[in-house]
């Protein structure tokens, strides 16, 4: 049934023969020329139709998944039928965030529910899950704020760090393939309890109480904002580097980094910055996650189909680059299909055309787009593992 939705999805796209002159509004000189068969043809060959991302990704040594929410997967079947097609490995969006499982406080133990949900379908169809995540300031309970006021300095707020992240790895020990950490240590938020009262050393408190209570998961330091080609992401991928080699030199146990790898439809991507970037992750000896794989939209010019081209020429060339590294392990795509974007339930990021984004593999029919094809054509590209 899914199979026959991603024919007809490919025969749709192949058809439409549609004139594409659009440039990105961001000034990439590459993309779209020519119409959208020869587009699909030549610059996203794959293999043979049929064959799923996971199995692509397996034959070169890597995996694919993609992120879920617990109530999307109990109540959309179609949904399942995605993910069983096309995945190897789960990530919950939301459900091990802190104020998801632990609303009431520190006392309260976590209530994993949803993420347990996730787990044992996960385990039923063969699926890895990994973790997401441990310290970010978009998920820090309100109970964490008031303790921190209420206890102020450098001893409470390690202590309720450190045993938070105590709790919840070893509450999943043995279970996750891996954890992201820290998320987002570079983001500018103004509720950034940890590093304003810890200073960087928290993310070397997480990590080090991480590794101890599952020395087998493998640690990720997750970021946003390091793949396109615009001042601030180059300044980031600059700050990111020297952080990573802080780390490091202090012995954090830091092994993987997470790319998140949010596009945005309308910035182009420098291949030879990016490389260079890569290349000096892999110097350090760290592996590479692909960790949220989507393309906002709300950027973009033209029609819905010029856009989706547009993006899938984007999503190439990013992962092109990406998996030309062998440290990179893996993709996750965190928008699956457009009926369940986050970009949805997110209006700042909403289109001011008023049109859902399409950041998705699958469009709202779960249809294959040119993303899925880039992701597919990336990875039948990529060298072997
Ligand atoms: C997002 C979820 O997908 C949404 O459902 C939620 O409302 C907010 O968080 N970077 C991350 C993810 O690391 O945890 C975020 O997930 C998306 C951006």
């Amino acid at each position: 049934m899914v199979e026959e939705h991603m024919k007809s999805s490919r025969r749709r796209f192949l058809g439409t023969g549609a004139a594409f002159a659009v440039g990105l509004a961001g000034g990439d000189p590459s993309p779209v020329s020519g119409d959208s068969r020869s587009f699909l043809e030549n610059e996203l060959p794959i293999k043979a139709e049929s064959l799923s991302l996971r199995d692509r990704a397996i034959a070169k040594g890597l995996f694919f998944g993609a992120a879920v929410d617990a109530p999307i997967l109990r109540a959309d079947s179609r949904f399942r039928s995605a993910i069983e097609a096309d995945c190897g490995m789960l990530v919950p969006g939301n459900a091990l965030k802190w104020n998801w499982t632990q609303t009431v406080g520190g006392d309260h133990p976590p209530d994993f529910t949803l993420a347990e949900s996730i787990y044992a379908y996960a385990k039923r169809h063969g699926l890895k899950m990994r973790g997401h995540t441990l310290v970010w300031h978009n998920s820090i309970p309100s109970w964490v704020g008031r303790a921190l006021i209420d206890t102020p300095g450098f001893n409470s707020a390690a202590s309720i760090l450190v045993k938070h992240v105590n709790e919840f790895v070893s509450a999943w020990k043995g279970r996750l393939e891996h954890w992201d950490v820290v998320n987002e240590p570079l983001s500018s938020g103004k509720d950034f309890y940890w590093r304003d009262i810890l200073g960087e050393q928290y993310i070397d408190l997480a990590f080090h109480a991480a590794k101890e209570a599952d020395p087998k998961a493998k640690l990720v330091l997750n970021q946003d904002l390091l793949e396109l080609d615009d001042s601030y992401q180059r300044t980031l991928r600059r700050r990111f580097l020297s952080l990573l080699e802080r780390l490091l030199r202090r012995g954090v146990p830091v092994e993987a980094v997470g790319i998140e790898g949010h596009l945005f439809g309308h910035l182009g991507i420098d291949d030879r910055e990016l490389d260079a970037f890569f290349g000096e992750i892999e110097g350090m000896g760290l592996e590479v996650l692909i960790t949220e794989l989507d393309v906002w939209d709300g950027g973009m010019r033209g029609d819905s189909a010029t856009r989706d081209l547009n993006s899938a020429s984007l999503v190439k060339r990013f992962l092109d680059v990406s998996l030309s590294h062998k440290n990179c392990i893996g993709i996750l795509a965190w928008t699956l299909t457009d009926l369940h974007s986050w970009y949805h339930h997110t209006p700042d990021k909403w289109r001011r055309d008023g049109v859902p984004n399409r950041a998705g593999l699958l469009d709202e029919n779960y249809l294959r787009k040119p993303i899925w094809y880039a992701v597919a054509s990336a990875i039948d590209s990529a060298v072997m593992r």
